[in-house]
């Protein structure tokens, strides 16, 4: 019989993935902040193995993997791991050099909208006729991303393609889906394994919900 079509990610929106913190080591600093565990960190893990596993299937020639800080970080680095110990089709390794960018994006409306982006105009040439990996760490209402690829086609990379470890089930989703996608989680405000609550909580390796009580302590005054 033929096997239902997967959803191109693990959906943990659904109750069988909402795990006590009790079950998990969670660091001292921050027992009180976080509710449930939504994704425990050898899970992101062995995903991320998978993701690395479909990249250097789909990849032979040198790949430019390019972080989106800070949230990408973490992913980022496990993900590039993971790659380096695969072999392409062609049974070699991958060739991968690395780029780092910070975006800020702006928008007037709901419709359009602008990015700024770290680079300078030399660096961002250097993107002409390369193949691009961007590596986010969460895809929310997906304006961002948009507004990022539509900014990069001005440099004229052979090929763009995006990983992102999350995207959020939400109805503010612009519908754009990345190539690569670790896990579909809820419409709440998820920390740990590198996504932030006003920079804190990076030092968490679970990827959580956060607590009411997380949510009032570190809020900006
Ligand atoms: N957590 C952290 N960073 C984010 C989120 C989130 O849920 N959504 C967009 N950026
Ligand atoms: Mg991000």
């Amino acid at each position: 019989m033929a096997k239902d079509r997967q959803e191109p990610w693990i959906d943990v929106t659904q109750e069988k993935f909402n795990y006590d913190s009790d079950y998990f080591v969670i660091p001292e600093h921050y027992e009180e902040d976080v509710g449930n565990v939504l994704i425990p960190h050898g899970l992101i893990m062995d995903r991320i193995n998978k993701l690395a596993q479909l990249i250097t299937s789909e990849f032979n020639e040198r790949l430019t993997v390019c972080c989106v800080l800070k949230g990408g970080h973490q992913f980022f680095a496990d993900l590039v791991n993971a790659i380096k110990k695969r072999s392409t089709q062609k049974g070699k390794t991958l060739p991968v050099s690395f780029e780092f960018i910070r975006v800020k994006s702006y928008h007037n409306d709901q419709s359009t909208g602008k990015v700024q982006i770290s680079l300078s105009e030399d660096e961002l040439k250097d993107f002409k006729d390369k193949d691009i990996l961007i590596v986010e760490d969460i895809i929310d209402t997906g304006r961002t991303m948009k507004a990022l690829l539509e900014f990069l086609k001005d440099y004229q990379p052979r090929t763009v393609k995006v990983a992102s470890l999350l995207v959020k089930k939400t109805p503010k989703s612009n519908g754009y889906i990345p190539d690569y996608v670790g896990f579909a989680v809820p419409d709440l405000f998820v920390v740990g394994y590198c996504l932030d609550y006003n920079d804190y909580f990076r030092d968490l390796d679970h990827i959580c919900i956060i607590s009411d009580k997380g949510r009032a302590k570190y809020a900006l005054q």
